[in-house]
């Protein structure tokens, strides 16, 4: 017998129930991602796809004893992938190859491109109405790879597509307090732009160490625009952020099922599409979002900048055409 305690407890988890997919759960981003989103009591029923290793980690996974199924599902079965995608809510992809000391995440392109447009078109037939959380590089370009994919498929929702850029303002909130000595789990650091080196934009000006010496605040501008070489450096050969990745996706998917809650409030980062600077023919950037039960509810406005980060937003603007351009004539031109 349940105690009414239990019961309770047990009612409100199941009075949520949403489908989550995780594309890519092998990997060194989806296994641990899948392991927070199995942990998450929004999530009843996790399914894992990637093209080796899912099934095992679901059926490890599924013996954590939370109030979600998970099942795991190859390309080798029938409709594996569309299974994996059956009308799902939420859609996570971490497919695709990382980076190696040397390389940029343009350098990716090459391969995820294909990965990503491919794993789009399969999301728009069996799952038109989910939320799409793309994590494979280059976001700067994948997300707009999505956008044209689900436009060409008559089932694309604004609202619902988002780059994930939550790892760059927990970087930011991580660097910043170890430079001000500050406590991390206070620091909030809005971080605009695009997820690649000079497209990522920290605003330390809106935060309250606007006062940081110049050379201390550059160079916490550049730690936190490259702190993603630093994952690839120090991983030497095996890889990029995978761990912290996987706390920032979580985090992020948390956030669009609590939108989906209609939970008030919820705002995060993420690069959308994006009115802020469509005039400059600029689709795609990141800004904190609002999100509801239909996905984006708002996207805030960057705010009062300072000169400097004027200077870097207009750096920024001309390489995130560049990358967004690239994404969408590379599904035009197939
Ligand atoms: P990984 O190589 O460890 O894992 C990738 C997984 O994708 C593998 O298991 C592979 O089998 C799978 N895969 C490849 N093609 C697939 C397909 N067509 N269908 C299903 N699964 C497929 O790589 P990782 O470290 O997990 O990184 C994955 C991606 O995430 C990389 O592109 C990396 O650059 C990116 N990344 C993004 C961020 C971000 O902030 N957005 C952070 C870290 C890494
Ligand atoms: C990151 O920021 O850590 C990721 O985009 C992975 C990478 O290639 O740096």
């Amino acid at each position: 017998m349940l105690s009414r305690v239990a019961k309770r407890a047990f009612s409100s988890t199941v009075a949520n129930p949403y489908k989550v997919t995780v594309l890519g759960a092998g990997g060194g981003i989806g296994q641990p991602l899948s392991l927070l989103l199995k942990l998450n009591h929004k999530v009843t029923d996790l399914r894992l796809y990637d093209l080796k290793g899912a099934k095992g980690v679901a059926t490890d996974l599924s013996h954590i004893p939370t109030n979600s199924v998970v099942k795991g599902f190859t390309p080798e079965e029938p409709d594996g992938l569309s299974n994996a995608l059956k009308d799902t809510d939420m859609v996570l992809i971490p497919a695709g190859v990382p980076r190696k000391p040397g390389m940029t995440r343009d350098d990716l392109f090459a391969i995820n491109a294909s990965i990503v447009r491919d794993l789009a078109a399969a999301a728009a037939e069996s799952a038109p109405n989910a939320a799409i959380l793309v994590i494979s590089n280059p976001v700067n370009s994948t997300v707009p790879i999505v956008a044209q994919v689900l436009k060409s498929k008559g089932v694309y929702n604004p609202k619902k597509l988002f780059g994930v850029t939550t790892l760059d303002s927990i970087r930011a909130a991580r660097f910043i307090s170890e430079v001000e000595h500050t406590d991390p789990t206070q620091e909030r650091v809005n971080v605009i732009g695009g997820h690649s080196g000079i497209t990522i934009i920290p605003l330390i000006s809106q935060t309250n160490h606007k006062l940081m010496s110049d050379d201390k605040r550059q160079e916490l501008i550049h730690r936190i625009q490259f702190g993603g070489d630093e994952v690839v450096k120090a991983k030497n050969g095996a890889g990029s952020a995978t761990l912290s990745m996987a706390h920032a996706g979580a985090k992020f998917a948390n956030a669009v099922l609590s939108g989906f809650k209609g939970e008030r409030d919820i705002i995060e980062p993420s690069f959308v599409d994006s009115p802020l600077f469509k005039s400059e023919g600029i689709e795609f950037f990141a800004s904190p979002v609002t999100l509801g039960p239909d996905g984006i509810e708002k996207i805030h406005p960057i705010g009062e900048i300072s000169s400097e980060e004027e200077e870097m937003l207009q750096k920024c603007k001309e390489t995130l055409k560049k990358n967004i351009e690239k994404g969408v004539n590379f599904v035009a031109s197939k």
